[in-house]
């Protein structure tokens, strides 16, 4: 069984870091990929991090994760509040899933209270900013070591 963790990433977030700051920081995505990967050499975890603004490259990426990952960690943006594809992609993986959003959802506009993706998610960190997607990888961590 491969320890291979997928990260991925929606709509707009390549524009972290200039994008609303007040609301989702100053890192860029770039700056989270490479805490991800420090966090993730230090946990014995590979990862893989990709970011799309297309639904269907992120469903393709999740189809694939079936066979090729451990175990998924997703920022699906604002598809987390539309996309019933995505949330049935995810329905047919069999490994752990985490939700991230960087921003506390619930404490924003009422459409982002609802997610279709955490009808799928084994867990989900909202508000934690950058943080939240290296908690995520701790918890996928202790999963994945708690399933072997
Ligand atoms: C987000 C929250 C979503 O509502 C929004 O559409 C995003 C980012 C977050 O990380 O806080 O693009 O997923």
């Amino acid at each position: 069984m491969t320890s291979t963790v997928l990260i991925l990433n929606g709509p707009n977030l390549n524009l972290l870091g200039v994008r609303q700051p007040h609301i989702y920081g100053y890192e860029t995505l770039a700056d989270i990929e490479a805490q991800c990967r420090t966090l993730a050499g230090d946990l014995g975890l590979a990862i893989e991090f990709k970011q799309s603004n297309a639904e269907h490259h992120l469903i393709d990426w999740i189809q694939e994760a079936r066979e090729a990952a451990a175990g998924l960690i997703i920022n699906p943006a604002a598809f987390t509040h539309t996309s019933i594809a995505i949330m049935d992609a995810l329905s047919a993986c069999e490994f752990p899933i985490l939700e991230v959003h960087l921003s506390n959802v619930h404490r924003r506009e009422a459409f982002r209270h609802h997610s279709y993706v955490s009808l799928a998610a084994t867990g989900v960190i909202a508000g934690c900013g950058a943080q939240g997607y290296l908690l995520a990888l701790r918890q996928m961590a202790y999963l994945l070591a708690r399933a072997a």
